[in-house]
């Protein structure tokens, strides 16, 4: 490394030009696929790094952090910030950075596409043909659910559940939402949105449920059986939010008993793992965690986060750096 600049340790590949633009003013290394989801590898090499620029799989602990006794700030690539201990992080001075409003388009058009695939079977209509099933056009095959004056319920009304629910307004759904507080009257009336304070009466009122709040305490296994049982049969749920905040086990009960009609699920509590009885339930689509995977999104989420490093090891003011996050 060379002694003059800061080092920055990004935890796998992202896309080259963010890497070229932190080259241009720092030393990086770009640890190997997967390699630093180890918080043990992470512990062992952090100590001259100045920057992390992690991925949201990246457990960035009390240890890790401690061992990180050169680490001035820790950029996710991601929106989310889990995976990151925060309040400890904000009491060794260490910044905290995430990547809002650039993946917004990207998954309010992912939760539409997953919307759609499932309220017309798309996965199982497609294996039926693979499977060689299709012998003619059938009056009675693969029947799915209409959207239009179906109630979505979202849980989670920021920025991404904002963007989701602008687009099933545009496919004739109603809106109704849970979330921490109440929107503004404007936004409210731009969805024609209904805030539903409790969310199990969501759960009884919605057609379809999505979850697109972040994981903390009070959302973490939110969608418990008592949840599931509230929603009607004819239900669906969809999940791009963190896999915690749905217990496993009862969804994959539900789902088996035909408690709800069917869920796609972006997201897993254990990820890479998936719940083995999820993995055979029926109507169920499960994504490897792709909702902001476009090219173009995924480049502007490395650059956000790269500019705060930036701004971060050049001393800039916290205040001027909008990204930060306070514990
Ligand atoms: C993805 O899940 C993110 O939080 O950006």
């Amino acid at each position: 490394m060379n002694s003059g600049k800061p080092n920055i340790l990004i935890t796998e590949p992202i896309p080259a030009k963010v890497i070229d633009h932190l080259r241009d003013f720092a030393n990086v290394t770009v640890g190997e696929k997967g390699y630093f989801q180890s918080e043990e590898n992470l512990i062992n090499e952090i100590q001259p790094y100045d920057a992390l620029l992690c991925m949201l799989s990246v457990p960035v602990t009390e240890a890790v952090m401690k061992a990180g006794s050169n680490l001035k700030i820790v950029a996710n690539f991601a929106v989310g910030y889990d995976n990151i201990d925060v309040e400890t992080a904000g009491s060794l001075g260490i910044r905290v950075a995430n990547t809002p409003d650039v993946l917004t388009e990207a998954c309010g058009d992912y939760a539409m596409g997953l919307l759609l695939a499932l309220s017309r079977k798309l996965k199982e209509a497609e294996q039926y043909l693979r499977d060689g099933n299709f012998k003619g056009w059938e009056p009675l095959g693969f029947l799915g659910m209409e959207l239009r004056d179906r109630n979505l319920g979202i849980i989670g009304m920021g920025r991404i559940g904002q963007a989701f629910a602008h687009r099933a307004r545009a496919f004739g759904m109603n809106i109704l939402y849970h979330n921490r507080s109440k929107l503004d009257p404007d936004s409210e009336k731009a969805l024609d949105a209904t805030y539903i304070e409790d969310s199990g009466e969501l759960a009884e009122k919605s057609d379809v449920v999505s979850l697109n709040c972040p994981l903390t305490d009070n959302t973490r296994h939110l969608v418990d059986s008592d949840f599931l049982n509230r929603m009607p049969d004819h239900a669906l749920l969809i999940n791009i939010s963190r896999g915690a905040v749905i217990d496993e086990e009862a969804l994959a009960e539900a789902l088996h008993n035909k408690v709800i009609a069917g869920a796609a699920l972006d997201v897993f509590e254990k990820e890479p793992e998936v719940h083995p009885k999820l993995l055979i339930a029926p109507n169920t689509l499960l994504l490897p965690h792709i909702a902001s995977a476009t090219h173009r999104t995924r480049q502007d989420i490395g650059m956000l986060a790269a500019d705060a490093i930036i701004s971060v090891l050049n001393g800039k003011d916290d205040r001027e750096i909008p990204n930060l996050i306070t514990p």
